[in-house]
């Protein structure tokens, strides 16, 4: 028998935790309370969930995740606290790769940031909105690019890919922030159209993912992008290894240098943000090709194994150019908190990811409203005990 590691112990009680959920009915009632905890603040559903989101989202974020926990299991088990452990390796599906290191360290390196609390100086109502390209957000906070669903949820054959996205983006406006779609380079160039006229439907509303691929198949993806009326472009060029690499056809994903990065920029008026970054020098990089922005990012820890988190990277990066460019950060962000954890360290946007995924898979286009709101909710609460009457005063002051 192997030995039992933290880890294994932690996969075998998330496996065993879905299962049990799943026959709740026939549990002693306190243990069948224990299982209904859900990762996210807000009141337990006792009903068991059967199929994808409400036509209506009424009940609580907890609600929409024990939905969701049911549809996505095994893939992904929605644990208490998504910090990577349970699904370390799974890729393709929602874990990080290999051992898992990088999307665990995001989870700690952000657990790690401590706020100060002093009611004393609080604001009763702080104005939790911002803009980001002349757009004003209810708060600081957009969907990231998810792409892939058939390879990353090969089970989920009744959510189309245009359902899915619609119920990420829609959410999304519903709660007065933006949207997204991702990319996956093996999709054939229909697939990639049919995924724009989604996008047309929300003009103005969505973050447009797309792989890096050769810059003039990436350029005729940007031509969809303009005529949807995209709100900005991210480039994961982050996806140019392990797990990715194509170099041939239609398909192929490569490495950017500075130039071909301006090519890009040159080539659209659309806000062109690199979404990979995750050291000053690169975002000095970043700066010289023209982009409008980066994301610090290690794609939730799905490129490269032994990353550090990206809370840990961004003080240093928003250093070098914070007011130059606009910084988008992802990694981990599950409530309002995190957005002003991240917002203090230099970001002036984060990106969610998989929280994004469970909301879209428990309650549909509501799920992710009432998820998205309830993030913004706490935010407001947090800036009221931390005095912050606006983000533009969230800073490092707040940490403690
Ligand atoms: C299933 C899955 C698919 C993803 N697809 C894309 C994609 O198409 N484009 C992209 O830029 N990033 C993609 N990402 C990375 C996310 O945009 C994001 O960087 C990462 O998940 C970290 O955020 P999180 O910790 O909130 O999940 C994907 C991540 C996951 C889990």
């Amino acid at each position: 028998m192997g030995t039992v590691t933290r880890r294994t112990a932690l996969k075998a009680s998330a496996l065993f935790g879905a299962v049990a959920l799943s026959s709740r009915a026939l549990m002693p009632t306190a243990a069948a309370a224990e299982q209904a905890k859900t990762p996210t603040k807000g009141t337990p559903s006792p009903a068991p969930a059967t199929h994808y989101g409400p036509a209506s989202a009424t009940g609580s974020v907890s609600e929409v995740y024990q939905k969701a926990r049911q549809v996505l299991y095994p893939i992904c088990r929605v644990c208490p606290q998504c910090d990577g452990v349970a699904c370390a390796g799974e890729f393709p599906g929602i874990g990080g790769l290999d051992s898992g290191m990088s999307f665990q360290n995001n989870f700690s390196g952000l657990q790690q940031v401590r706020l100060k609390l002093r009611p004393l100086s609080g604001d009763k109502k702080p104005d939790t909105s911002t803009v980001i390209f002349g757009q004003k957000l209810s708060f600081p906070a957009m969907a990231a690019p998810i792409g892939g669903l058939a390879e990353n949820f090969p089970h989920l054959h009744d959510m189309s890919e245009a359902g899915y996205f619609d119920a990420i983006i829609g959410g999304c406006v519903d709660a007065g922030t933006m949207g997204s779609v991702g990319d996956i380079q093996s999709d054939p160039y229909d697939v990639t159209k049919a995924r724009y006229d989604v996008v047309a439907r929300y003009p103005g509303k969505v973050i447009a993912g797309i792989k890096p691929r050769l810059n003039p198949n990436l350029i005729s993806i940007i031509r969809l992008a303009e005529a949807a009326n995209a709100f900005m472009i991210t480039i994961d060029i982050d996806s140019a290894g392990r797990g990715w690499m194509d170099t041939s056809g239609a398909s192929a994903v490569e490495p950017k240098t500075v130039a071909q990065l301006r090519e890009i920029v040159r080539a659209t008026r659309i806000p062109v943000i690199v979404k990979g970054i995750t050291t000053p020098e690169d975002a000095l990089l970043a700066g010289e090709a023209g982009v409008s922005g980066i994301c610090v990012s290690n794609h939730g820890g799905r490129v490269l194994d032994h990353t550090p988190g990206t809370a840990e990277v961004l003080p240093a990066i928003a250093d070098k150019v914070k007011g130059k460019m606009v910084i988008f950060v992802d990694g981990c962000v599950h409530y309002g908190d995190d957005v002003l954890k991240y917002v203090a360290l230099g970001a002036d946007c984060v990106m969610v990811g998989r929280h994004i995924i469970r909301a879209a898979f428990g309650g549909g286009r509501p799920g992710v409203g009432l998820f998205m709101k309830t993030m913004r909710d706490e935010l407001e609460a947090a800036m009221v005990v931390t005095a912050c009457p606006d983000v533009r005063s969230i800073g490092r002051q707040i940490l403690a």
